[in-house]
């Protein structure tokens, strides 16, 4: 029997590592994926090694390119947002790291995956909608279902009680529970939960508070070549490095700072704290080029579809028909969505101040209000009027 692990090299799945092998008596590889955390994956292996997990049973990947590139440019072409806020950076990364957690099961002859998420939350249906959709006869084990360590004090206790190191916060106690990729941080639980009470300083990791932001603005350009952002002030980048880019900005200027009481898919409201400062210029940059590019049937139709996308993703159906179904829709009305946007980055905030593109619907001989040399005939427009509103005077006919 041998199960193959999404392992971060922290509290929790350290603890379902021996827990596993107690439990079942299996041989235990796990898979610790570079999604730009921002934490060293040598530290993982040498956990793992620690542990007793043979060298060739640990897999460390460095997945950011194909995370930017297949997972998060696809999405932040709907402008997808959750609830209309969430920018789904924990919701988006859960699809990819079952994927390659069901090819190395396959490499190494494993019947069993396993993770790290509760029994109450999202990411738990994410990462097994994953599974089952890439290998349906995979066995899922998910021992914070199964387990007697019901609460993160049990689980700590069980730590102290098998030689795992049990990292503090600055306050002497377990942190709360973070997630976090090139795309965001989320930080749930502990002092979270009051929705009331503000969210204390120290839990922001990659943002600078907007208070303390650069009193000058800074402007920026983005560059968009099929929907896809691919050039920062006029620099070719690849996907995670441009995200990266955009985060180092973004991360200056205090922007991207979410938070959010939002309805989790299994039923409950939770509260989170996002950081998404990269994703957050990209969002308002790639609607401003939609803007001049789209036409207004297609971005309105886009506009209704963007939130049945979102929850699809935020409900773990990455790998449904559905989405692909709509992922088909929206690459296709990006084939025009090139050109270059022009932000200015200020205290928090994110200003479109201009946009331009080669393939631009915006016609300024029509819109203008100067002379437009009979671009544009007044005259039609009664007749447009008239037409639209009979229904409506006829129903002023009838009922006033
Ligand atoms: N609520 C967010 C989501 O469902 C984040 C979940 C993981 N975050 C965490 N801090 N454990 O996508
Ligand atoms: C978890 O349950 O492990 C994190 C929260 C979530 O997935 O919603």
């Amino acid at each position: 029997k041998k199960v193959v692990l999404a392992y971060s090299g922290g509290l929790d799945t350290s603890v379902i590592l021996k827990w596993l092998r107690e439990t079942y008596n299996c041989e235990v590889v796990t898979f610790t994926a570079d999604l730009g955390q921002g934490e060293e994956l040598e530290p993982a292996r040498q956990k793992a090694l620690l542990m007793g997990v043979k060298p060739e049973n640990i897999f460390i990947d460095d997945l950011r390119e194909e995370f930017v590139a297949d997972y998060v440019f696809p999405m932040m072409r709907a402008n997808a947002l959750y609830e209309g806020l969430y920018l789904l950076g924990t919701s988006i990364a859960r699809p990819l790291i079952a994927k390659r957690q069901i090819e190395i099961a396959a490499k190494v002859g494993a019947d069993a995956v396993s993770h790290g998420a509760t029994g109450k939350g999202n990411d738990q249906v994410r990462f097994e909608l994953g599974y089952y959709a890439l290998n349906p006869d995979i066995k899922v084990i998910a021992p914070w279902r199964e387990w007697d360590l019901t609460s993160r004090t049990r689980l700590i206790e069980y730590a102290e009680a098998h030689q795992i190191p049990v990292p503090k916060d600055k306050r002497g106690e377990a942190p709360f529970s973070t997630d976090a990729n090139l795309l965001h941080t989320s930080s749930e639980g502990k002092v979270l939960e009051d929705p009331w009470e503000e969210v204390p300083d120290y839990v922001f990791s990659r943002t600078v508070n907007p208070e303390d932001a650069p009193d000058t603005p800074e402007i920026i350009t983005i560059d968009f070549e099929r929907g896809d952002a691919i050039a920062v002030n006029g620099e070719a980048l690849s996907p995670a490095s441009l995200l990266a880019r955009l985060n180092d900005l973004g991360r200056t200027h205090g922007i991207g700072r979410l938070d959010l009481v939002e309805n989790r898919f299994v039923g409950m409201k939770s509260r989170g704290m996002y950081e998404t400062p990269g994703g957050t210029i990209l969002h308002l940059a790639h609607r401003a080029i939609e803007q001049i590019t789209l036409d207004r049937g297609a971005a309105h139709l886009k506009d209704e579809l963007a939130p049945r996308y979102a929850e699809l993703i935020y409900n773990g159906f990455w790998f449904s028909p559905e989405r692909e179904m709509l992922q088909a829709a929206i690459d296709h009305s990006q084939a025009k969505v090139a050109g270059t946007v022009r932000l200015k980055l200020y205290k928090g905030g994110v200003h479109v101040i201009g946009r331009k593109s080669p393939h631009s619907l915006y016609s300024e001989k029509v819109v203008t209000f100067e002379d437009d040399a009979g671009a544009y005939d007044q005259r039609d427009a009664a007749g447009f009027i008239k037409l639209n509103a009979l229904r409506l005077r006829l129903l002023g006919r009838r009922d006033r």
